[in-house]
């Protein structure tokens, strides 16, 4: 008998997706920055895309490790354009803000379905949340700090790519 139930394997797969469409968004942000000439900010939003990739294998390896089919979505289409700098990193943490709350439904669902299994493996991804949340919450407070000038911005992208060297 496989360890996740039908329930709990659909909403994992339906995390594989939103983690997937996540490095998607991370990637047209990061091609978005790296047009505008903000390099720094660039190379850090295509280390998150690659990060949210592994988000998604790490459910995947899962869903199948626990019984269940990891399903394979296809590809959905960011936005390609950005009103301005700040607004990247605004979208960003709105949508992490969405995955955590995805999250955290799901753990929700595990502890009614009393699969303790799946609330154990879901706790690294709440953690997570919590830095990822943290961390673009703090971009913004910089540019609110620094100001959206070209050297404002340009302190910040060179502080963001630092941050990932
Ligand atoms: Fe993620
Ligand atoms: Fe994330």
């Amino acid at each position: 008998m496989p360890t996740i139930s039908k329930n709990i394997e659909k909403l994992l797969n339906n995390q594989i997706e939103k983690e997937m469409n996540s490095s998607q968004l991370y990637l047209a942000m990061s091609c978005w920055c790296e047009d505008q000439g903000l390099v720094g900010s660039s190379k850090f939003l295509y280390t998150h895309a690659q990060e949210e990739m592994q988000h998604a294998h790490k459910i995947l390896k899962y869903v199948q490790e626990a019984g269940g089919v990891a399903v394979i979505p296809g590809i959905k289409e960011p936005a390609k354009k950005y009103a301005s700098f700040k607004k990247v990193f605004e979208d960003a943490f709105k949508h992490e803000q969405d995955i955590s709350s995805s999250i955290n439904k799901i753990v929700e669902a595990t502890l009614t379905a009393k699969d303790y299994t799946t609330f154990n493996f879901l706790q690294w991804f709440v953690s997570e949340q919590l830095e990822e949340e943290n961390l673009f919450r703090s971009i913004i407070q910089k540019i609110g700090m620094v100001g959206e000038d070209k050297r404002g911005i340009y302190l910040v992208d060179k502080d963001l790519g630092k941050s990932i060297a």
